[in-house]
């Protein structure tokens, strides 16, 4: 089994082109942000949980995606691997997917990075803003914290993938095809 991690800032693109990810190597999407949207729409208490937190910018507890993600390599079969989309974004989440792993004797097939500039996300969450309708996307108070959030506690995800050897960087900058195709022949090699 293949686990990609599918890293990078908010707007990065992560979303846009984990379809075609998924697709060409038989893995399962999994975003945290989207599971994070479907229990806050279902009204349960995880989704109470988590939505004060989501729309403020700020990360959910790691106990809560760690045990989302958990869930889901465990229900989920037929397909060669996990795309995660959102996860791990603190150290803590990175060092329990490892141990979640291991206890299947499995481990991170390698991070997929997709880097675009702090000017650019702003840019393409406002464009995204007036189509989705996403609350954490309306307030740019709120894409500001999400940005600083992803520098203070999810950057440092970048250094602990480049010690083991598995970080890939993406340039996100140009066409959604041209961002597909540098991730293409980035994964060929994992
Ligand atoms: P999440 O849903 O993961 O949001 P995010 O990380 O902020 O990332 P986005 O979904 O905003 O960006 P994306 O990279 O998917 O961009 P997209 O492809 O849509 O998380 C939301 C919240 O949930 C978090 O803030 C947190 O509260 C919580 N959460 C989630 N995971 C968590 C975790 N592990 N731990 C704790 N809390 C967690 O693209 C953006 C726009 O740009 C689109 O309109 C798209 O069409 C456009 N676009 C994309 N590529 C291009 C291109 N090449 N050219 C032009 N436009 C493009
Ligand atoms: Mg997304």
């Amino acid at each position: 089994m293949k686990f990609f991690v599918l890293f990078g800032p908010p707007g990065a693109g992560k979303g846009t082109q984990a379809g075609a990810m998924v697709e060409r190597f038989n893995l399962c999407h999994l975003s945290t942000g989207e599971l994070l949207r479907s229990e806050i729409a279902a009204g349960t208490p995880l989704g109470l949980q988590a939505k004060a937190l989501i729309e403020a910018g700020n990360l959910v507890p790691d106990s809560v995606v760690e045990g989302m993600i958990e869930d889901k390599f465990q229900s989920v079969k037929g397909v060669k691997g996990f795309l995660l989309d959102g996860f791990p974004r603190t150290l803590a989440q990175a060092e329990a997917l490892d141990a979640i792993l291991a206890k299947s004797g499995d481990q991170v097939t390698a991070c997929v990075s997709i880097m675009i500039p702090d000017a650019l996300i702003h840019e393409r969450i406002a464009h995204r803003a007036h189509i989705e309708g996403r609350a954490d996307d309306a307030r740019p108070e709120v894409v500001e914290n999400r940005i600083k959030t992803y520098h203070d506690k999810t950057e440092p995800l970048i250094a602990f993938y480049k010690k083991v050897g598995k970080y890939s960087e993406i340039d996100g900058v140009g066409t959604i095809e041209q961002v597909r195709e540098r991730i293409f022949s980035a994964m060929d090699k994992f």
